[in-house]
């Protein structure tokens, strides 16, 4: 039994200490936004934050959130998410929309701790968030306009 906060809630799951979070969220809490891409952390489609960082939710056991705060894109709220979404929205940024889950929370992340981040910073802190659409240049553009929208 794993006892921890979702999106404001708490929730106690009865599964293996070893089952990742991904498999927690999506199969026994019913949050299916996060996807499942690869599995081995190399893809970001089931990024969420883990206290506010974001973690690769595949590979993170459910064990480790005993007792701390798990965010996904279903729950993600506040002024930074706002802004991310008014951009993704504005800019067009989905294609398929697979890894956008991920792609969002990764962003988020990044505008909470770097408010006006460069063209270097996106690419450092997005490089884990695979497209296979190949949106990478819009989020980028997104990721700007959503700073410039958080600075007023
Ligand atoms: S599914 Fe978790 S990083 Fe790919
Ligand atoms: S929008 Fe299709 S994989 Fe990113």
């Amino acid at each position: 039994m794993t006892t921890f906060q979702i999106n404001g809630r708490d929730v106690t799951v009865s599964v293996e200490d070893d089952t990742p979070l991904l498999w927690v969220v999506r199969d026994e809490l019913g949050l299916v936004g996060s996807k499942f891409g690869c599995g081995v952390a190399q893809c970001g489609a089931c990024t969420m934050h883990l206290d506010g960082q974001p973690v690769r939710a595949c590979v993170t056991p459910v064990s480790d959130v005993a007792g701390r705060k798990v965010t996904t894109i279903e729950g993600i709220s506040g002024s930074v998410a706002d802004a991310v979404r008014d951009a993704w929205v504005k800019l067009d940024v989905v294609q398929c929309g697979y890894c956008q889950s991920g792609q969002v929370m990764s962003a988020v992340a990044l505008l909470a701790e770097s408010p006006a981040p460069s063209d270097a910073d996106i690419d450092t802190a997005m490089s884990g968030n695979i497209c296979r659409c190949n949106t990478y240049q819009r989020i980028r553009t997104a990721i700007h306009d959503a700073a410039t929208t958080l600075k007023g």
